[in-house]
């Protein structure tokens, strides 16, 4: 009867409506209703034909936004998410859970947050660690967690905190909530941070339907007072997911000696694309205001499914070493609710991988934001074909076609191209990746011009498991580069990621097959004698067990 209610009050909405606004009203309750797990992790079936095998997705129901980052002291880094563990569409929103020593093999935990009396919806919001007690809820610690969450009523959006003394794995609702409250029905998704100069905590938090994000600063978590609003608006007819943080600054030779502070919004809808992006601005926060260094537009991802970034607080040791970690929502509002793999495998959305940042004040493009994955040799399987010289010419690499091997239908892709200007470059130069099924002849297109406009085209439109009027068949971006070029690839049986010149372009995208991807073809025409070409195609290494309930 719930699960029928929530697809009703789900489909009721027009659908730019039916997502991250107002979800569904699920009725108030203080106990977890009935079939939701409460104290074990839900089991997943990690063998789909759909099933990422080295991105997060959830056991089973619905994901979207990844939430309350954080890394603890042991090094453990903990995963929460807007996650409806009753359907596979959006609604009924609790916070899932997992944690992940290297970020790719995860442990499902037990559902973290609940909704509960007077809140019908637990939505996004950010953890911190209160070493210092500021909050007065952990008497004999210093590693006691808080989370800070949007809650969810019938007419209201305000923010809540739930703490934990158990290190995040079970949380005490606060009983002086809601901590901040503005009679509003769209404001949500806080992200606090610690700011070290005026020791205060910083929030900041999303007035949606007025594209302005506040920022509010708190000595002790309960009482928060705004400072001040980011109204800059050029795209985007809603904002949510507001992070806002110091991230290292990336020099020309690729030292960081220190940090620029980043604010990143994310808009839905409103995307260029149509539905859901996010957009981010360089600049600095004094302790009240951020002031942007510009009022350029940057996208933080040029295809069409990365979504409600969240960085990773806590993350120990020296904050310009390794770049500021996020991870972001792998899909799009427009057809989240709607893509295969829910009638298919029962659960829906991925998380993108997981990325450092920094920022960079490029030679040749400006501003921009440098993301690349996470170490990802935890998630690197076999060699399948390399080459160190191919000139112009090409490399195959065949993969698995048992649907029952782990790695069947994954890849890892990755090309240097260097002295492009030795010999004559011709006006066609190019390399172009064709990931094709042998049984279907379904496939995954990309080619980069290296010549004249320098155009990078992903093309997923030969792909025929999803049929969607929303889902772009393509997307393309044109960069800016003289003698190199360089890609990071990863094809995960759904979500395709793609990073070229060392990160300062990316695009996650989702595609859905109906025959397994099992050949990579890569070809480059058009080359001057002196161009060094290298290429290497690996499997990735699947880090899911086949079926786990942990
Ligand atoms: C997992 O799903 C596969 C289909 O993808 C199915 O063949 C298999 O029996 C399932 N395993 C378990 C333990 O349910
Ligand atoms: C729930 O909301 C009612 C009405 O606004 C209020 O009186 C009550 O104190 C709230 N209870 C909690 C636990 O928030
Ligand atoms: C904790 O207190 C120390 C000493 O006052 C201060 O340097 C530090 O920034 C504080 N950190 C947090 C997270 O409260
Ligand atoms: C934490 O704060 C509470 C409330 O102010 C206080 O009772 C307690 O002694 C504090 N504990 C520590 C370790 O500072
Ligand atoms: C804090 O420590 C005291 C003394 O050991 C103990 O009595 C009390 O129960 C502890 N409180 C919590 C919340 O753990
Ligand atoms: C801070 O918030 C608490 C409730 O959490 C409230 O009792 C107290 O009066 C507030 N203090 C100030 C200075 O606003
Ligand atoms: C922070 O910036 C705002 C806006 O520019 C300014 O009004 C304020 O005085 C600054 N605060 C500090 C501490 O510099
Ligand atoms: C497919 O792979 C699984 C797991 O490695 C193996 O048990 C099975 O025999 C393979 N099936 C075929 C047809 O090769
Ligand atoms: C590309 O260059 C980077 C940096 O030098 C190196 O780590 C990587 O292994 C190279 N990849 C290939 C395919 O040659």
């Amino acid at each position: 009867m719930l699960l029928k209610a929530i697809l009703l009050s789900i489909l009721a909405f027009p659908a730019h409506r039916a997502f991250c606004l107002r979800l569904s009203p699920a009725p108030a309750s203080i106990a977890p209703e009935a079939g939701v797990p409460t104290e074990t992790p839900i089991a997943g079936n990690y063998t789909g034909h759909f099933r990422p095998q080295v991105h997060f997705s959830p056991p089973v129901g619905f994901m979207n936004d990844p939430n309350g980052l954080f890394r603890d002291a042991s090094g453990t880094y903990h995963l929460y998410y807007q996650y409806n563990p009753t359907a596979i569409v959006a609604g009924n929103q609790h916070w899932g859970h997992a944690t992940s020593t290297d970020l790719y093999h995860w442990t499902n935990q037990p559902i973290a947050l609940f909704p509960h009396l007077n809140v019908t919806g637990i939505f996004t919001g950010s953890i911190i660690i209160d070493v210092n007690n500021t909050s007065g809820f952990f008497p004999n610690q210093t590693n006691g967690v808080v989370a800070i969450y949007t809650g969810d009523g019938s007419d209201d959006e305000n923010q809540r905190l739930a703490f934990s003394t158990d290190g995040g794995f079970t949380f005490e609702q606060f009983s002086g909530n809601p901590v901040l409250a503005i009679g509003s029905r769209a404001f949500r998704d806080p992200k606090v941070i610690w700011h070290k100069e005026t020791q205060m905590w910083v929030m900041s938090v999303a007035f949606a339907n007025d594209r302005a994000i506040g920022f509010f600063t708190s000595p002790n978590l309960r009482n928060w007072t705004h400072v001040s609003s980011f109204t800059f608006h050029v795209i985007g007819d809603v904002y949510e997911c507001p992070n806002m943080l110091p991230v290292p600054l990336l020099e020309e030779d690729g030292s960081v000696h220190e940090t620029v502070d980043l604010l990143w919004i994310s808009i839905n809808p409103g995307a260029p694309l149509g539905g859901s992006i996010s957009q981010y601005f360089p600049g600095h926060f004094n302790g009240t205001h951020f002031t942007a260094v510009d009022e350029e537009i940057r996208l933080a991802d040029f295809g069409k499914d990365n979504y409600a970034t969240q960085f990773w607080y806590g993350v120990d040791g020296d904050p310009l070493e390794g770049g500021a970690l996020s991870i972001a929502w792998a899909s799009n509002a427009q057809y989240a609710n709607d893509v295969p793999t829910g009638p298919s495998e029962g659960w829906r959305s991925s998380m993108s991988l997981p990325r450092r940042n920094f920022l960079k004040n490029d030679a040749e493009i400006g501003w921009t934001l440098v993301s690349t994955p996470f170490d990802l040799r935890p998630a690197i399987g076999a060699e399948l074909a390399s080459s160190n010289s191919l000139g112009n010419g090409m490399l195959v690499a065949q993969g698995g076609v048992n649907e029952s091997n782990a790695n069947t239908g994954t890849f890892m892709i990755a090309v240097n191209i260097t002295s492009l200007n030795g010999g004559a470059l011709g006006n066609d130069a190019a390399i172009t990746f064709i990931i094709s099924s042998s049984s279907s002849g379904e496939s995954l297109k990309a080619q980069q011009k290296l010549s004249g406009d320098h155009s990078l085209v992903l093309d997923r439109s030969n792909t025929r498991g999803f049929t969607n009027s929303d889902f772009n068949p393509q997307v393309e971006t044109e960069l800016a580069f003289t003698e190199e070029w360089d890609v990071v690839m990863t094809i995960d049986r759904s979500v395709w990621e793609v990073f070229v010149l060392g990160g300062k372009r990316s695009a996650t995208l989702l595609y859905f097959p109906e025959g397994i991807l099992d050949r990579v073809e890569v070809a480059t025409e058009g080359l001057g004698e002196q161009t060094q070409v290298s290429v290497r195609i690996n499997e990735l290494s699947s880090t899911w067990p086949v079926a786990t309930t942990a």
